[in-house]
């Protein structure tokens, strides 16, 4: 047993006595932190979660019973989960013990006039999208902006091919005269810069040779009690050297409001005022400065909460109350005190209990409210994600609202079909936007269904796809098989038609100049150059690479029935499922090869070991040939990285090609990776939601768990199976000779398809791998 185990079978035996609670932890917590919280008479015990999404879905179903949530998340789950758990405590700040985190204020010269519209042709003195200090979300750093420069609405803009960044940051230009807003306007880093370079006077403000990374303002002398290295009082000294404007604001958190005129520049107070929501202004003045609670705010940020399953709300909420006396970590060295480190980690920590439990949704209305994502305005239309399951549409309306409650923009919509297949074919259709798909069908995607990448994925180097050409080794001996030329006329097994490993072999077979490379027919040549083989799929609709009168049965005469029919042992069969081929998709082909007719399989390297110990197979009965054309030295599937016929990324984000909004998916998915990718920090993601990790224990959800990362579809991307990835395509799509790709919009094709697809759906499962 390892380390987790011992300490899970800890846990599980603690459960087994009364009066115990299960209480969310971080997996990226240490087991110690879990054996220290089961010590002594210990009345919690660990439920550990790979998210705290996870944790929430686990107190709704009653499998945990409390756990801890950040401020972000807390409105999340109010659109989420709005009355499923119970809210029991806030996690506060000693020192400001108000019912908000924060508030955003607007502060203007005390002669401003007209409301937010009065702000027009005025300079905008901005905190950054960079600053960290107040972990604002992009939606609580635009609130200002947007209300007053109405940064939701572009009439009469032409949206095709723009971001939302782009959209935005161009408003705002026509609003301000100029501006400090400092830090990224994008996650994108090619249309930061371009905006930056568009728009200089969003930007001029900063100070001196502004940059855009901060403010160079000459801040003065340093004051206790108001740091002149934070963003927000810099923002606010911005304000008062630009108060001779026409009109000048600066939109800061109230805490350093007061902290900038109570301590630094008390003289300046009768010069400025607030300026509220609703147009009115509130002078400010010593009596104002003094209160913790700002007279009018743009938002007010609900506190992190301790969160419990609402059947045990009530008797978790007692308890805390024993275990944490006034709300203050305990003194002594207890589980108690372990817990309290573990839900209100911090020097400044201080829990505030509720008088009773209430609902997700009653604890953030009071403080913060957000509109669901389908009644917000904004210029760009939600993109359209396809997913193919319940699970992957419960997890996609999960980021769609985590995304939403950000401010990342455009929204997301989820659009649930039944197989990869159905959506690829919806998203040429226009029915959905985008997809992630695995790699084996890449080319289909392009050749079928016309449609372009918008991201590969990243991945670790054990899971990226390695395909490889197996030989058996009793055909490399019988048959004197050292060199592709020698396969010619042979028996070969490909995973599906189409796919990854038939496209790599084309490839190979194209560079070696066994195969023609202006035959751009990929079912004539390798059906003519073979004597037979399984390549699933191969005569169906739904697979044609290009228009061919090519009959392409010849591909599937290897194949056999998962059901054997009596009578006829070598009927073959071309399905594209594991039921009823037996020899599709990769472990099929590894089936194929122990075939007595087969010398060749192509096949996917990753995880083959343990499934030919399935089969009983011993890997010393295959030899591989390299894409070099030579034998390897020695029989057995570990192969080096040299011998491969492709060595690419296993998944890729595609959607139409020349689509208007791919410029604006481009950027959203740069925006989802940096937000919710393992990119970010965990410690200091303001939502703590993982687009590549699997939710509440489902794996391979929207993206296989083997995704580390997203990056650029160029055969210049810095990780090398992306970049092998693009050159294999380049090499496929380079064939210009004798066979026309499928029209766009040969609708006869496509309806066969469809009802194929139709048919297909109801008698198959489609699997991925
Ligand atoms: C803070 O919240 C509590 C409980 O909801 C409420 O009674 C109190 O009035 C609030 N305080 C302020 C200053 O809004
Ligand atoms: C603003 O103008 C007033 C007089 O109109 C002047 O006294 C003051 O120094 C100016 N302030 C700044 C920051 O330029
Ligand atoms: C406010 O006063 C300053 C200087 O006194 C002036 O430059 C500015 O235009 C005035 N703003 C408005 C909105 O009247
Ligand atoms: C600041 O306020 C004082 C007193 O109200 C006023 O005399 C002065 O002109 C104001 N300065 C600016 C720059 O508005
Ligand atoms: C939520 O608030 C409403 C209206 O104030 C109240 O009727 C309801 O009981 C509250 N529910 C919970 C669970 O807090
Ligand atoms: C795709 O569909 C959307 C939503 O129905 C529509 O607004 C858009 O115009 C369509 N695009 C094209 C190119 O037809
Ligand atoms: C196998 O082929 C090689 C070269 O193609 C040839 O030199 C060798 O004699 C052949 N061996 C047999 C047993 O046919
Ligand atoms: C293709 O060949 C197979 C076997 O030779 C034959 O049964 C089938 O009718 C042919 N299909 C077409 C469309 O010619
Ligand atoms: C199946 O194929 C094998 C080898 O090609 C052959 O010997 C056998 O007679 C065939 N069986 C049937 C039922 O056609
Ligand atoms: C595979 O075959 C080799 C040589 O024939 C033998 O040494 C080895 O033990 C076999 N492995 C398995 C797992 O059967
Ligand atoms: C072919 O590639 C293999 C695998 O990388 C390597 O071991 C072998 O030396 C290469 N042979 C030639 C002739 O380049
Ligand atoms: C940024 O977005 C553009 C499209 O707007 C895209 O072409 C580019 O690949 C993206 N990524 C980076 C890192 O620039």
């Amino acid at each position: 047993m390892g380390f987790k185990e011992v300490f899970l079978f800890a846990c599980v035996l603690g459960a087994a006595s009364a009066q115990t609670y299960r209480v969310c932890v971080s997996s990226l917590q240490t087991g110690a932190t879990c054996s220290s919280l089961s010590r002594d008479d210990s009345q919690v015990t660990c439920a550990i979660q790979e998210s705290r999404i996870d944790c929430a879905l686990r107190l709704a179903a009653g499998q945990a019973d409390f756990g801890v949530f950040s401020e972000e998340e807390t409105l999340l789950l109010s659109q989420m989960q709005p009355n499923d758990n119970r809210v029991i405590a806030s996690i506060r700040d000693a020192t400001r013990l108000d019912n908000s985190s924060f508030e955003a204020v607007a502060v203007v010269p005390s002669n401003h006039t007209n409301g937010l519209e009065g702000l027009r042709g005025g300079v905008y003195c901005h905190p950054g999208f960079d600053s960290t200090e107040q972990r604002w979300s992009p939606r609580v750093l635009r609130n200002l902006e947007e209300l007053a420069a109405r940064t939701d609405r572009c009439p009469n803009v032409d949206l095709a091919g723009r971001t939302a960044e782009e959209l935005e940051v161009e408003t705002l230009n026509g609003f301000f005269s100029s501006a400090c807003r400092p830090g990224r306007w994008s996650r994108n880093e090619t249309v930061d810069a371009a905006l930056k370079s568009r728009y200089p006077s969003l930007c001029a403000r900063c100070g001196p040779n502004p940059t855009c990374s901060g403010y160079t303002i000459d801040m003065g002398v340093a004051v206790a009690g108001a740091s002149i290295t934070n963003r927000h009082i810099q923002a606010l000294e911005c304000l008062r050297t630009n108060v001779n404007a026409s009109a000048a604001v600066a939109y800061v958190a109230w805490q350093h409001v007061r902290e900038y005129f109570n301590f630094r520049n008390p003289q300046d107070i009768p010069n400025f005022s607030l300026l509220c929501p609703d147009g009115s202004l509130v002078a400010l003045s010593a009596a104002v400065l003094s209160n913790s609670v700002s007279p009018c705010a743009f938002i007010r940020q609900p506190w992190g909460a301790l969160v419990a399953s609402t059947a045990n709300a009530d008797a978790v909420l007692a308890s805390l109350r024993t275990w944490w006396p006034g709300g203050i970590k305990p003194t002594t060295n207890t589980w108690q005190t372990t817990l309290y480190e573990v839900l209100a980690p911090g020097e400044n920590t201080r829990v505030v209990f509720q008088d009773a439990p209430i609902s997700v949704l009653n604890y953030t209305s009071s403080i913060r409210t957000i509109s669901p994502a389908e009644s917000t305005s904004s210029c760009l239309p939600a993109v359209r994600w396809c997913t193919i399951s319940t699970l992957e549409q419960t997890k996609c309306n999960w980021i769609r609202a985590a995304a939403h409650i950000l401010g990342i923009q455009p929204t997301i919509s989820c659009q649930q079909r039944n197989t990869p297949l159905d959506c690829l074919m919806d998203t040429r259709d226009n029915q959905t936007d985008f997809l992630a798909i695995p790699s084996n069908y890449g080319y289909l995607a392009r050749q079928h269904f016309q449609l372009t990448p918008v991201k590969l994925v990243q991945n670790e180097r054990a899971d990226a796809s390695r395909i490889a050409a197996f030989v058996k080794e009793s055909s490399v001996l019988t048959s004197n098989i050292t060199r592709f030329e020698n396969l010619r006329d042979k028996v070969a097994c490909f995973p599906e038609y189409g796919g990854l490993a038939y496209v790599s072999f084309v490839r190979a077979g194209q560079e070696r100049g066994i195969l023609s490379s202006t035959e751009c027919d990929y079912a004539r040549i390798v059906g003519e150059f073979f004597g037979g083989a399984c390549a699933p799929g191969a005569i169906d609709a739904s697979h044609a690479l290009s228009q061919s009168d090519f009959n392409a049965s010849v591909l599937c005469t290897a194949c056999r029935p998962t059901v054997p029919i009596v009578g006829s042992e070598n009927a073959s069969v071309c399905t594209y499922n594991y039921n009823t081929n037996m020899y599709f998709g990769n472990n099929g082909s590894l089936a194929c090869l122990s075939d007595p007719n087969s010398d060749v399989a192509f096949l996917n390297t990753r995880n083959i070991s343990a499934y030919l110990t399935s089969l009983n197979l011993n890997e010393t009965n295959f030899r591989a040939l390299c894409r070099n054309n030579t034998l390897a030295a020695s029989t057995g599937i570990n192969i080096d990285d040299g011998c491969l016929l492709a060595y690419v990324v296993d998944a890729e984000v595609v959607t139409r090609r020349n689509d208007p909004l791919y410029n604006a998916l481009n950027t959203l998915l740069d925006s989802l990776g940096g937000y919710f990718g393992y990119l970010s920090e965990n410690r200091n993601q303001l939502i703590n939601l993982e687009i590549f990790s699997p939710l509440n224990g489902a794996k391979d959800l929207l993206f296989k768990d083997s995704t580390i990362g997203l990056t650029e579809p160029t055969t210049v991307s810095p990780h090398e199976p992306a970049r092998n990835y693009m050159e294999l395509i380049r090499h496929l799509q380079a064939c210009t000779g004798t066979a026309p790709p499928i029209p766009g919009l040969a609708s006869h094709v496509f309806s066969h398809s469809i009802v194929i697809l139709l048919i297909m759906g109801f008698m198959t499962r489609f699997v991925i791998y």
